[in-house]
């Protein structure tokens, strides 16, 4: 009995041995894992035994992405995605540093581990795809690369699934996946409570289209244990954007690309190819998250020598009369906003309080004859309405120091501005206006292509081509969300997507919520710069529509919000005279360094930033509906310097809604290691400038 019991455990153990020996052979079980330079953050990457690839990632030690796979599918081919042996691996690490030549801070630390692990099926047709994965301190980045296959040059791909499995019900701030906008207001609900179907109807714009329960990125997300992390992709060039697919039940989110109606793909990309990074923000603590530079870190350096012709700056502009209905674009109209006179009523408004730029919309021909169907070859982006001398107010610009910003409107007739791109920047180029803001209001034609499809991405790197030929820099509106490719390219200074500051003029709901903003910081903000326009002085606007803001706050948002553009958006009756528009004439456009010193996701947050050249510095924190005290610890001024402060804080009794202009001001000397607290209102913020004194 003893014996048998004996044989058949030796049996087992011995069948055992072999099937284990067999599988090694046969499916390789080795997990190839990669560490971050401070090793608080790692991947492993293995494949399954049916010769799936899969990856997972820790953070500090504890797994924060369970075990996820990834799947291509193709026209015309077998899906990628098992059956697959490594064929080679090939590691790196890189330390280095590079300067932006505009942005956040000066100098960028970029430190990371790479591992290229190149992927081979088994079986005809043999094909290989690569998989890069980057691993930063704050985060990591994966991409793929298809290479060069035998008698194919192209690849027609109709899905990517790329999955991340979470650990837990994390709370997770979203906007539905709108395929054609940006401008839904964020919700906040545990991963399992999303929801974006049931918005299916939430018409934003006048265009929209929720097809998936799915959400755009950047998504943040926080567990339970308070950990950060927000997923968003860099780099995005040639490819159709990412979304992320709400998986439940299963805790996890696969890519969703927006695809091609016209042409029933999603991208159809030249090989050998590489996708854009997927990547995941992964930090302790809020502030972190917009402290980290892992998106532009991801994107390949400059292609672009010299940008010195675009300067940073701050801008007035014939735009907030026209949303809040004192004028109009269009030239038969009761009010014709962009007149020659009123231009120049703005420079002298501009030259006077140190603000370098004047965006004028409404300027040329089209604007009375953009219906909702006729679009196609209405806009001329060359030829002026007859009471508006555009050579004339560049001049006048020119002389007071104060630089026009050209506006393209398209009306999302794309194919009608592609035909007139040439034209339009040579326009610029001749009149030396160095920056466009670009607009795409409506349904994308050609017809079947959408806002953020592959079609439309490269539609807007022509844009950014074509500005570098003419040397303009571009702002787009309704744009394709930014990726990082500002390293790249650096006329790509700033853009829309998101609900701006213009939905306070009108929107239907009444506006931003106070804890917009304070959202924004940690979301869309993560991806790069935001054209929001702050600056409103005048808080009500209509019976419906006011600034759900404090003074205050308002001030603040120049130093919170980035952007290597700023508009003073109000009109200039509404600053004249009112001392708080001393810190919009002062405050910084372009920074040495920049500390995130505090904040909360949708609470409140605080930042300062140093301004480059002159080193002074300039502090805004806001907060959402909920009034809260701050204490700054001014330890990041220089040690051996005295400031001259000036604070604008919420008054007492300041509140968003019963008193957004309660403001006090108060001027004081500051010096490295002085300790303030403060109080801001429900809605509230606070603005500090802090010169160096001389
Ligand atoms: C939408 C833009 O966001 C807004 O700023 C602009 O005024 C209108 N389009 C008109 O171009
Ligand atoms: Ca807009």
């Amino acid at each position: 009995m003893n014996n048998l019991r004996k044989n058949k455990y030796n049996f087992f153990w011995i069948f055992g041995f072999f099937i284990t020996i067999f599988s090694c052979t046969k499916t390789e079980q080795t997990v190839i894992d990669l560490k971050s330079p401070s090793e608080n953050i790692g991947i492993e990457f293995f494949l399954k035994s049916d010769g799936s690839p899969n990856y997972l990632v820790k953070f500090n030690n504890q797994l924060i992405i369970d075990t996820s796979a990834f799947k291509f599918e193709f026209e015309g081919q077998s899906a990628f995605n098992k059956g697959l042996r490594i064929a080679k691996v090939s590691k790196k690490s890189v330390s280095e540093t590079w300067e932006m030549p505009w942005g956040e801070q000066r100098v960028v630390a970029n430190n990371y581990n790479e591992v290229v692990i190149k992927l081979k099926e088994r079986q005809a047709p043999k094909r290989s795809l690569s998989i890069y994965f980057r691993v930063y301190d704050d985060g990591i980045g994966l991409r793929y690369e298809f290479h060069e296959q035998e008698s194919v040059d192209s690849l027609v791909i109709t899905d990517e699934k790329t999955t991340f499995k979470l650990l837990g019900n994390h709370t997770c701030w979203w906007t539905p996946a709108d395929w054609d906008c940006y401008e839904h207001l964020y919700r906040t609900s545990k991963f399992s409570d999303i929801d974006v179907l049931s918005l299916k109807n939430e018409h934003t714009l006048a265009q929209s289209h929720i097809p998936f329960n799915a959400v755009h990125t950047p998504f943040t997300m926080r567990t339970e244990s308070g950990v950060h992390l927000s997923f968003h992709e860099a780099a995005l060039v040639d490819y159709a954007s990412m979304t992320l697919e709400i998986d439940a039940k299963n805790l996890a989110m696969n890519s969703k690309l927006v695809s091609s109606e016209r042409f029933g793909y999603a991208a159809k990309v030249k090989l050998p190819f590489k996708t854009p990074w997927r990547s995941i923000q992964i930090v302790e603590k809020a502030k972190d998250l917009i402290a980290s530079n892992l998106i532009l870190n991801l994107n390949e350096p400059s292609k672009v020598k010299d940008v010195s012709w675009f300067k940073p700056m701050k801008y007035v502009g014939i735009w907030w009369e026209m949303h809040v209905g004192k004028s109009s674009w269009a030239y038969k109209s009761k009010v014709h906003g962009a007149n020659t006179k009123n231009a120049k009523k703005y420079i002298d408004f501009a030259a006077k309080h140190n603000i370098g730029g004047l965006l004028v919309e409404g300027w040329n021909t089209g604007w009375e004859d953009w219906t909702s169907d006729g679009r196609e070859g209405i806009f001329d982006f060359v030829t002026p309405y007859p009471d508006y001398n555009l050579e004339e107010v560049v001049k006048y610009g020119r002389q007071k120091g104060v630089e026009i910003i050209m506006h393209n409107e398209t009306a999302s007739a794309v194919t009608t501005y592609e035909k007139q791109l040439d034209t339009a920047f040579k326009l610029m180029n001749k009149l030396q206006i160095h920056s466009v803001k670009t607009g795409y209001v409506g349904k994308i034609i050609p017809k079947g292509e959408y806002h953020h499809s592959q079609w439309m991405v490269n539609h807007h790197m022509r844009v950014v081509q074509a500005g570098l030929k003419y040397q303009v820099a571009i702002n787009a509106h309704e744009p394709i969300k930014p990726t990082g490719l500002r390293r790249t390219y650096p006329n790509i200074i700033s853009r829309e997507g998101l609900r701006g500051q213009e939905f306070n003029a009108w929107a239907a709901d009444g506006g931003n919520p106070p804890e917009h903003l304070p959202i924004v910081a940690f979301t869309r903000m993560l991806a790069g710069p935001i054209d929001f326009t702050p600056g409103v002085f005048k808080f009500k606007i209509s019976e419906k529509n006011s600034i759900n803001t404090t003074l205050a706050q308002q001030l603040a948002l120049y130093v919170v919000i980035y952007s290597p553009i700023q508009m003073a958006c109000d009109l200039p009756e509404n600053y004249e005279g009112n001392p708080a528009f001393q810190f919009i004439s002062d405050v910084g456009v372009d920074w040495e360094q920049t500390k995130v010193l505090d904040g909360e996701v949708g609470d409140y947050v605080c930042i300062a930033r140093q301004e480059r050249n002159t080193l002074n510095w300039f502090l805004g924190a806001i907060t959402d509906e909920n009034s809260r005290p701050i204490n700054i610890k001014f330890d990041f001024l220089d040690e051996s310097k005295e400031y001259e402060a000036t604070i604008y804080k919420d008054a007492e009794n300041a509140h968003w809604k019963n008193n957004p202009t309660g403001l006090v001001i108060e001027k004081m000397l500051l010096k490295k290691g002085d300790e303030k607290s403060f109080v801001l209102a429900t809605g509230g913020g606070l603005a500090i400038s802090l010169k160096i004194k001389k």
